[in-house]
């Protein structure tokens, strides 16, 4: 995930391009670049590591044009050194990128051997075509038209040409872009943050549309190049909506958040050059993990269930048996604790009572704990022998969202590094889940589009009876969590179940007025999935369900159908917490209850 600026105006473009990325450093901060107009060519500079070391770099450098784009880059094709940073320069092409190009390899090989590549990334990939484009169409526009339909992925792009000196593109599929008009000034960006010290109007960019920028005004376009008429939006926050980002809950804002809290908790445990894991290093329990013969993990609600994924992971990849319990079970029914057993806690708040009397109740028997807390310093996180954390900030909303979605990173992360310190997965495959996880943010933020699907169905949502959460696998605590989710927010009743215990006695929950939201992506339960979904279609149940991109059995079958993009099964459960989220988050809205503060709930348990 990495943070896109471009601005064309009067003022210094030095300036504005580095406040602009200041602002979206939290987006990625690996190596950073710019590309400003200078003596009629676009002058590169890029530096590796923080936005600071570029703008060191940037101190003695002038620049006497007034259009420029600048990049701060989250590595996910190439190592985060200077030749991968952002802006990729091909004959006077000069473009930064966010996301992926999925079929970048393929399209690499159609260029054939004579097209030379200075950078390991996807990106530079796409200032080859648009390169080869505008040499034949002498038009900037143009070429980013006919470029457009040959890029797949999730991405979005800013291109200028030396060419076109007075001339940006922006467009994309997925990861945000706005597009700001100030006075005398046309300003791009990823996050709206960027462009607020400038203008408050904006322009949202929807996925496969195109701005133009030419001089001091822009226009948008369709993928065909047809002009479009667009909204827009004026941004007028007050004190407590600053503090919102602009969101109407800080439940939204933190649920639009966990891209960035995703990319956030990766960053630290990521070799981005190799594509390998290093997360138990720092725990001081790598051995423990090494000679393990159970894991045990053990938590309460929302965290429990990243700790169901969390043992789905850890079994298929590290070929350990693992055990997952909630807290206030587990305290009292005496458990038969294994020999050479390792445990993982899991609390957000680091403070639950239950789960920190498991703790207490593990160090008495001497087993090894590693907690998973969000709160640095909390009582879990000082008593346990080894630490990991959500890093995922402040989470305001009572319901658990990013720190959900950041606990599953880390535990498929804890998953791979457990795996390689028992020697039971190929390098080649680490490397493999590794560019899977890194993708993952850019893939959320496409997966967030589906907040206006669930903002409008809410209003029919709400009248259901009951609904029914439906997963198999990796994918059936995402069913729990779902449920929960709707439950304590919408106050409906609302149950996961494993999809293939339906005929065991939940069947006769179905009719028309029972919602059963199916997850079933692309993996290798997908058809069993379908015919348990059959088997509730054929009751009458209204069926919304979420899997991959393409799966037409699947659609055909539902009644509402959510596409995500195709990820690996480990990286699925990520993905699909999104649209359980916001559908709890609207249709809780729709009946008009607090969203943030839901009745009866705390957002640290400290009591029994
Ligand atoms: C639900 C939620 C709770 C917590 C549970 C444990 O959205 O957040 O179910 O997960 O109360 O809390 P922690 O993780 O702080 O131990």
């Amino acid at each position: 995930m990495c943070g896109i600026v471009g601005y064309s105006g009067p003022e210094n473009p030095k300036d504005v391009i580095l406040s602009g990325l200041k602002s979206l450093e939290y987006r990625g901060y690996d190596s950073a670049g710019v590309a400003i107009l200078n003596h009629g060519e676009f002058k590169r500079i890029r530096a590796e590591g923080k936005l600071s070391t570029l703008q060191k770099k940037l101190e003695s450098e002038t620049f006497d044009g007034h259009l420029g784009i600048g990049h701060t880059r989250w590595a996910t094709h190439g190592a985060p050194v200077e030749k991968n940073a952002h802006p990729h320069t091909v004959r006077g092409i000069s473009l930064v990128h966010n996301g992926i190009i999925e079929n970048y390899l393929e399209l690499k090989d159609a260029l054939g051997p004579q097209t030379k590549f200075t950078s390991d990334t996807d990106s530079e990939l796409v200032a080859h075509l648009i390169a080869d484009e505008i040499e034949r169409t002498h038009d900037l526009l143009k070429a980013v038209v006919n470029v457009l339909p040959r890029l797949q992925g999730a991405y979005s792009i800013l291109v200028v040409s030396k060419d076109h000196p007075d001339e940006m593109v922006a467009f994309k599929n997925g990861p945000p872009l706005i597009v700001g008009s100030a006075q005398g000034a046309v300003l791009v960006a990823s996050d709206v943050q960027a462009i607020l010290p400038y203008t408050k109007k904006v322009v949202y960019l929807n996925d496969l549309e195109i701005a133009h920028v030419k001089g001091e005004s822009f226009k948008v376009f369709d993928s065909l190049g047809r002009p479009l008429e667009k909204s827009v939006t004026t941004i007028d926050w007050t004190a407590e909506q600053a503090k919102k980002e602009g969101y109407e809950h800080f439940m939204l804002k933190e649920i639009f958040e966990q891209p960035r809290a995703v990319a956030r908790v990766l960053a630290p445990h990521v070799d981005v050059s190799k594509h390998t894991v290093h997360v138990l290093e720092g725990t001081g329990l790598s051995e423990r993990f090494r000679e393990a013969e159970r894991i045990a993990v053990i938590a309460c609600g929302t965290s429990f269930y990243a700790g169901q994924v969390g043992a789905y992971l850890l079994e298929k990849l590290a070929k350990v048996s693992v055990t997952t319990d909630i807290a206030s079970e587990f305290r009292y029914r005496e458990p038969v604790i294994a020999k050479n057993t390792v445990a993982i806690l899991i609390s957000q708040s680091g403070e639950t009572a239950d789960t920190l009397a498991v703790l207490r109740q593990l160090k008495k028997v001497k087993v090894p704990v590693l907690s998973i807390c969000n709160v640095k310093n909390s009582t879990i996180d000082r008593e346990a022998d080894g630490h990991l954390y959500m890093n995922s900030g402040p989470e305001v909303g009572v319901a658990s969202t990013k720190a959900f979605t950041s606990t599953l990173a880390l535990l498929h992360l804890l998953a791979l590094d457990v795996a390689k310190v028992r020697s039971t997965l190929p390098l080649q495959d680490e490397e493999r889940y590794v560019r899977a996880l890194l993708a993952a943010p850019a893939q959320m933020e496409t997966v967030l589009a589906c907040d206006k699907f669930f903002g409008e169905a809410a209003a029919t949502l709400k009248n259901f009876k009951g609904f029914l959460y439906m997963g198999r696998g990796v994918n059936y605590p995402i069913a729990l969590e779902g449920a929960l989710k709707l439950k304590e927010l919408a106050y409906m009743h609302a149950e996961g179940y494993a999809a293939g215990e339906m005929k065991h006695g939940p069947l006769a929950l179905i009719d028309g007025r029972m919602a059963v939201v199916m997850l079933a992506p692309s993996d290798e339960l997908y058809e069993k999935t379908l015919s348990n979904l059959e088997e509730a279609k054929a009751r009458g149940g209204v069926i919304i369900s979420i899997g991959t991109l393409g799966n037409d059995k699947l659609r055909d079958l539902s009644t509402h159908y959510l596409a995500l993009p195709r990820a690996e099964w480990s990286v699925n459960p990520m993905l699909e917490a999104i649209p359980l989220q916001l559908l709890a988050y609207h249709v809780a809205h729709a009946l008009g209850h607090d969203v943030d503060q839901p009745r009866n709930l705390a957002k640290s348990v400290t009591v029994e």
